[in-house]
């Protein structure tokens, strides 16, 4: 069976993409078949893995989309997955900026995502989302068609409230459109263990959300090797695979691995 992760938060920068990029690669290296989905107009994603101008590509996520909208039926899988480095990939371009006007109008508007996933997950052991920094209707369907919501977050982001407003749409969706949702867990990214503000997020948001979230005990450090690897459409553990963040990113996977399905994150309402 797969696994839907979601990597979401309403915030740019704040390492979802990277996140995303790295943890395929890691699920990849450890043997299990790996669907990646950016669901970012920005196409972010899509540029680190090395597919290059993908507005010129005949089949985006916003094609699939809008087939899905007009009630026609999906091309053959191979037209529209690209495989890189043994991860199946999903490619968004700039086009994926028009969905928001037609998926105010479209039926059913919230699984538009999901219909195309349901085709197509059962051919991997995991599906990860990388999605847009807003909570709109895009957004709105990647969390109602994923099982889980993995949360990358910067100190930053943290101390400026931005994780209640995500909690709370979250615990809508699992109230009216998506009742299994679950939480992965948070993870805190681009963290700087020497300054004092990082240190005292990570302790208040263990105090504030631990009881109810996971909060993950790795931590992803900050590393200017991050954003080259980015910059070179490589993953951090291809790329440098002593740095300390792709050391990290393996440990994080392994703890996301080893939670069990009994300790995952009942969604209840906490704020
Ligand atoms: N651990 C890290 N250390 C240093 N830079 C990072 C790290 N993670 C991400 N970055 C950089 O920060 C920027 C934002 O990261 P990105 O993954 O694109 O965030 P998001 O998808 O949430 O907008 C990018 O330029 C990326 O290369
Ligand atoms: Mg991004």
């Amino acid at each position: 069976m797969s696994r839907i992760i979601a990597i979401a938060s309403q915030k740019g920068g704040t390492s979802k993409t990277t996140t995303c990029r790295n943890l395929a690669t890691v699920l990849k290296e450890k043997g299990y078949k790996v669907l990646v989905i950016d669901s970012d107009n920005q196409a972010n994603l899509t540029d680190c893995f090395g597919i290059e101008k993908p507005e010129q590509l005949e089949v985006t996520l916003y094609d699939l989309m809008e087939k899905v909208i007009m009630e026609e039926d999906l091309p053959k899988k191979e037209e529209y997955i690209i495989t890189k480095e043994e991860i199946d990939i999903i490619p968004a371009s700039i086009k994926l900026s028009d969905i928001e006007i037609k998926l105010v109008s479209a039926m059913s508007r919230e699984y538009i995502l999901r219909t195309i996933i349901d085709e197509i997950k059962d051919d991997y052991d995991y599906i990860l989302i990388d999605s847009m920094p807003s909570l709109g209707l895009m957004t709105l369907n990647v969390l109602s068609a994923c099982d889980s919501v993995l949360i990358p977050a910067t100190a930053e982001y943290l101390s400026a409230k931005g994780l209640e407003l995500l909690l709370k749409t979250i615990f809508k969706i699992k109230k009216r459109i998506n009742k299994n949702i679950e939480f992965e867990g948070i993870l805190l990214t681009m963290f700087e263990s020497r300054t004092n503000l990082s240190k005292d997020i990570l302790n208040m948001i263990k105090n504030s959300y631990g009881d109810y979230i996971r909060v993950f005990e790795t931590v992803i450090p900050r590393s200017v090797k991050v954003g080259e690897a980015n910059a070179k459409s490589k993953s951090i553990i291809e790329y440098m695979p002593n740095n300390k963040a792709a050391i990290a990113y393996n440990n994080f996977t392994d703890e996301l691995l080893n939670y069990s399905d009994e300790d995952s994150s009942q969604i209840k309402e906490v704020i």
